[in-house]
């Protein structure tokens, strides 16, 4: 997507430098910074401390991590000790060990002197394979969104609800819960996004907005308990979200909060769909509340805000008295029963064990 007027990846290999290079989301929305990630190491800390973050975007940066160990010692040892540096970074998306098997499985039948390119390769393939999968969400999220659009009174936009940021910096580009609306943005649909803020570490108010605001989308950022009321109040026509990790009976792991608009939107027959790459369903999990572990981040992230003052200083400040512990499970699991469909790459499935069977009969 564009920024500035420039199109952008929210990874990349830069064939001058040799190295891959990230928008570090850190700094969103106040700064825009491009950073390298070289040892094994930045790729480890980008990942954990969220200098990228999004299960999609988990994935490649992993993939491109693996490649960059590969190129530096091809052996066995070397891949395996790699494999578990980067797969300990954040345990609930699982792009992140999909990424990292797919690269280790592709790489170890070769010769050693043969890895090295065969890595890279796969990493760029992986990345250009994201693009291609979200954007082919966006046609078949478009699809349910011109249905909505062809109920409403001429003047009233379509209104989407998401919670976090599946959009495109949660991915390689287009997004996932995002590409429907940019595809009907440029179908010519009238459209506005309800933005969740997202506490604790405000993906929505600051990377959602943000992508919202480069691309010229009308939206409003809401905090995260405002979403039940505009819900009950008509104003919300679909709710579409993203996934960290889906099982394969179509439960949805995905950023703290999900849960909640999943009530309320079933509490007042409110449409809720999950956009989602194949890589992010799990089909060795079943029960979402059961197997699927939940990251538990630091106390920090929610006795302290990030926010720029008016002179123009990027700081951090706490909320919370001196000496009151937090709690942070970052994720949470919506029931399939709660889940109006799946938005992916090969259309929209029921959020149901057969449904994704017959829609991926060769994973199932
Ligand atoms: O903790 P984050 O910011 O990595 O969480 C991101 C989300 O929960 C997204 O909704 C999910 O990864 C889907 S991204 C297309």
């Amino acid at each position: 997507m564009k920024v500035n007027g420039v199109s952008y990846r929210s990874i990349w290999f830069n064939t001058d430098s040799q190295t891959v290079e990230i928008i570090d989301q850190r700094w969103l929305p106040h700064e825009f910074r491009v950073v390298p990630l070289v040892s094994r190491d930045d790729f480890a800390t980008a990942i954990r401390d969220m200098w990228v973050r999004g299960a999609p975007l988990i994935g490649a940066t992993a993939a491109f991590g693996m490649a960059a160990e590969i190129a530096r010692d091809p052996s066995d040892a070397h891949i395996a000790e790699a494999w578990e540096v980067l797969h300990e970074t954040r345990p609930t998306a699982i792009n992140l060990r999909w990424a990292l098997d797919r690269m280790r499985a592709h790489v170890t039948p070769l010769p050693l002197d043969a890895r090295a390119a065969a890595a890279h390769a796969l990493a760029l393939e992986i990345a250009d394979e994201d693009v291609e999968i979200n954007a082919a969400i966006g046609r078949n999220g478009l699809d349910l969104i011109k249905k909505v659009a062809a109920e409403k009174p001429a003047g009233d936009p379509v209104k989407v609800l998401t919670h976090c940021n599946a959009g495109w910096l949660a991915t390689v580009d287009w997004g996932t819960a995002t590409s429907p609306v940019y595809h009907a943005v440029e179908a010519g649909i009238d459209m506005h996004v309800w933005v969740d803020e997202t506490r604790p570490r405000n993906q929505g108010a600051g990377l959602t907005a943000w992508e919202m605001n480069s691309h010229g989308v009308s939206h409003k950022v809401i905090v995260d308990n405002a979403g039940g009321h505009l819900i009950q109040h008509g104003d919300v026509d679909l709710v579409i979200v993203g996934t960290d990790r889906t099982t394969a009976r179509g439960d949805v792991c995905n950023k703290i909060g999900t849960y909640l608009k999943a009530l309320a939107a079933y509490d007042n027959d409110v449409p809720f769909y999950v956009a989602l790459p194949s890589p992010t369903i799990d089909w060795t999990v079943s029960d979402g509340l059961r197997e699927i572990p939940i990251e538990e981040r630091a106390g920090e992230e929610v006795t302290k805000v990030w926010g720029k003052t008016e002179a123009g200083d990027v700081l951090q400040v706490q909320v919370t008295p001196d000496g009151s512990p937090a709690a942070n499970p970052a994720f949470d699991v919506t029931p399939a029963r709660l889940v109006t469909g799946l938005i992916t790459e090969r259309g929209v499935s029921a959020a149901s064990a057969e449904s994704l069977a017959a829609m991926f009969p060769e994973k199932a």
